[in-house]
């Protein structure tokens, strides 16, 4: 098969196209034949070793196939799989996370709890698009106490949310979770072609950060404040976010700034009893992953997590031997999703 691997850390040109064997599956596994390869940030940061020994280039033994998200066919099933049948199309989350076996190649193969069934009628390209910017955003959108733990439709009916970058793949994936299960969603972008593209996604306000206030503008659709704030910039947002945000309220936040410490305005929180809730969905619990997968792949049933132009997640494509340049496109801040071809299935 070909796959994409690096033994290196580094530039995207560690990543290189080779031949290897189909691997084969053993108990309690899935092999999965790729069709889409979906590109995240963490994608790159990983074969950067940003995340690890940032900045020195290690070696990374065994080699490591890129990507944590992807959708496909199920090829075959090891002892002990109940879950699913040749042939049955599916997507996949966290195929690379500890483990070699990323989605960049024609097959992989993974225990069987990391595959999961891709509703009739929707596309590969969306089953590559939910992994990581979904599973993130559910996480986010259900970190409040008073809240559901699984969103479903109705589920946050009643509550405001304000999603920061509306424009980005986990702030796309929090407006159609949180439009889905009935909230009233706020978001920011920095451009009206970002506007544009988060309307695209539902949200019912956007607000631009850079030519609007954003706290007179929130506090305007919410008086009472909102109820969750998805939040990719905590650095810059979070006296904002704490001076809209109602009273019991959480803010979730999913992204680390340079430097990686969050100011916090402690009197101001604690008069609203705010929560902060960090996430990182790798290690989500068990639980909470569940509910994700369960919420996620319910609203991509429903139709509500659609990608492309008219959805709002303009996507860029590569194909699986042009994988350095989809890496670059997202170091690069390519706006929507870049996704990667790797078979016609
Ligand atoms: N913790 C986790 O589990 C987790 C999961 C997924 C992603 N992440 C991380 O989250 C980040 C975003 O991922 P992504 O895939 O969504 O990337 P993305 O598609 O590039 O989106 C990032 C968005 O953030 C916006 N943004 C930046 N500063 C902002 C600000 N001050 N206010 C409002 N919006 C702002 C950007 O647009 P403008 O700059 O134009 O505003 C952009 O639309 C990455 O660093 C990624 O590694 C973490």
């Amino acid at each position: 098969m070909k796959a994409v691997v690096y033994s290196r850390t580094g530039g995207p040109d560690v990543l290189q196209l080779v031949d290897r064997e189909v691997p084969l599956v053993e108990a309690g596994e899935v092999r999965v034949r790729i069709a889409v390869s979906g590109v995240n940030p963490t994608d790159w940061k990983s074969r950067a070793g940003a995340t690890a020994n940032a900045g020195e280039s290690t070696e990374v033994d065994p080699e490591q196939v890129p990507n944590q998200d992807g959708a496909g066919v199920v090829d075959d099933i090891g002892l002990g799989v109940t879950r699913f049948a040749i042939g049955d199309r599916v997507w996949v989350r966290d195929a690379a996370f500890q483990r070699p076996t990323g989605t960049a190649a024609e097959y992989t193969v993974l225990p069987d709890h990391l595959v999961n069934p891709l509703p009739d009628g929707v596309s590969f390209d969306i089953g590559a698009s939910l992994g990581i910017p979904a599973l993130t955003a559910h996480r986010a959108l259900t970190a409040r106490e008073a809240g559901p733990a699984r969103l479903s439709p109705g589920s946050l009916v009643g509550t405001t949310v304000l999603v920061a970058g509306g424009a980005g793949a986990v702030g796309h994936a929090a407006i159609q979770l949180a439009v889905w299960a009935g909230a009233t969603v706020i978001t920011t972008v920095s451009s009206p072609e970002k506007a544009a593209l988060a309307a695209a996604a539902g949200a019912q306000h956007v607000v631009n950060y850079r030519s609007e206030d954003v706290v007179e503008r929130v506090q305007q659709l919410a008086p009472h404040g909102v109820e969750v704030v998805v939040e990719v910039n905590p650095l810059q947002n979070i006296a904002d976010d704490i001076a809209v945000i109602a009273r019991g309220g959480t803010i979730a936040i999913y992204v680390s700034g340079e430097p990686d410490e969050v100011p916090i305005p402690a009197r101001a929180s604690m008069t609203k009893n705010v929560r902060v809730q960090f996430v990182l969905t790798y290690t989500t619990s068990e639980v909470e992953k569940g509910n994700a997968v369960a919420a996620v792949t319910a609203a991509a049933a429903a139709g509500a997590l659609d990608v492309g132009d008219e959805s709002g997640l303009p996507l860029t494509r590569f194909t699986l031997a042009d994988t350095a340049d989809a890496h670059a496109a997202v170091e690069g801040g390519a706006v929507g999703k870049v996704l990667i071809d790797v078979a016609s299935l």
